[in-house]
């Protein structure tokens, strides 16, 4: 990597340097006033370390287990849709520089390699992350059977349900540029979802799921469906963490979809610890994963300190991505494992099960 690059902050900067108008506003943006987007972002900086001396240091690591895989270090890429039109590596670019920094991978519903080529990229390496792919609930039952079935054949290990998006988000910048993909760019196992009653006005890709949007009893049919664990994306509300766990939910993933759907929601570091109270009372081993917002090390830890099991990054890997490829991915990853382990040093915590909420103060 250049040398000017030396923080998540400049591969955002590069990433709209490389990216056309319309590919930065789908990226890039949320929803409406991008209120939430940019609480995600503050609400990490304004939870203050309270860092322990003179601990021992010796036998350090970040290694923890998830869903029974041991992963290197709790940091997972999160779900984006149609990283082919962010750089031509795409989604294997991704996995292979996300299992090489033994981060795990959520590849997207939208993903536009197909998922056997995206897991054949990923399971080259031994010391990776667990891969997991993440599902919209999808009307079409027999489809999401079969495919369940292929996510199991092709070595995913756990599927991510994303629970908040019945509808897709008001993206005003999105509309604003058009959301029009270079045609060799596609979601190549999305199908579009019709609905009888869509109005006329509405538009853009989840257009229609409203009258198919599932409730809790799909929910649970889905769970019922593979022999993956499901993690439900979406929850962050203590009710629905409860329902998640009833419905047999392996764990949450507390999400506001990056700020890219209901806007003026909380952060996810403000709801993450009702959340976690919630799921911890009904069932103590079940995961509790928080995304949005993560810049720095620092954000990791913080997340860490309030109980999370692991963290999801978006956005900085597909900048990292749409200016330096895999490289550029790998990078990014390299930076939030380092700053990571530095903070886990200087906080007086050599493993991570040694951090804890007095490591913060919010
Ligand atoms: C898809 O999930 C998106 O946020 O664009």
């Amino acid at each position: 990597m250049n040398n000017a690059i030396q923080t998540l902050h400049d591969h955002e900067q590069a990433a709209q340097a490389a990216l056309s108008d319309a590919a930065w506003a789908y990226f890039s943006g949320g929803a409406a006033d991008e209120i939430t987007l940019q609480r995600n972002l503050s609400a990490w900086q304004n939870i203050c370390l309270s860092p322990r001396v003179l601990q021992d240091l010796r036998d350090g690591h970040t290694r923890c287990t998830l869903l029974g895989h041991t992963s290197p270090t709790p940091l997972l890429v999160a779900p984006m849709a149609y990283q082919r039109w962010a750089h031509h590596h795409g989604e294997a670019g991704m996995a292979m520089a996300a299992a090489a920094q033994g981060c795990g991978m959520v590849v997207s519903h939208q993903t536009s390699t197909p998922l056997q080529d995206v897991a054949a990229s990923f399971l080259q390496d031994n010391d990776r992350g667990p891969l997991w792919f993440q599902m919209y609930w999808q009307a079409d039952r027999a489809r999401t059977q079969a495919m369940l079935s292929d996510l199991e054949d092709s070595g995913y290990q756990a599927i991510v349900l994303t629970v908040d998006t019945p509808v897709h988000g008001v993206r005003d910048r999105e509309r604003r540029h058009g959301m029009q993909l270079p045609t060799e760019v596609s979601a190549v196992h999305w199908h579009a979802q019709t609905s009888a009653h869509t109005p006329a006005q509405t538009s853009g890709l989840c257009a229609g799921l409203a009258d198919s949007a599932p409730r809790w009893g799909d929910v649970q049919w889905f769970i019922q469906q593979t022999r993956l664990p499901v993690l439900l994306k979406g929850i962050t509300h203590a009710q629905d963490a409860v329902r998640a766990m009833q419905v047999g939910a392996a764990g949450v993933m507390v999400s506001n979809h990056g700020g890219r759907v209901l806007d003026t929601m909380p952060s996810t570091a403000e709801v993450l610890p009702s959340v976690l109270q919630a799921v911890r009372q009904q069932r103590a081993d079940a995961l509790v994963l928080v995304d949005g917002g993560i810049r720095r090390g620092t954000d990791v830890f913080k997340a860490l300190a309030l109980g999370a099991n692991a963290v999801l990054v978006g956005r900085p890997a597909l900048y990292g991505l749409a200016h330096g490829g895999a490289r550029g991915v790998a990078h990014v990853l390299r930076l939030l494992r380092d700053e990571l382990e530095t903070t886990m040093t200087l906080c007086g915590c050599p493993t991570l099960s040694t951090i804890t909420p007095e490591h913060v103060t919010p």
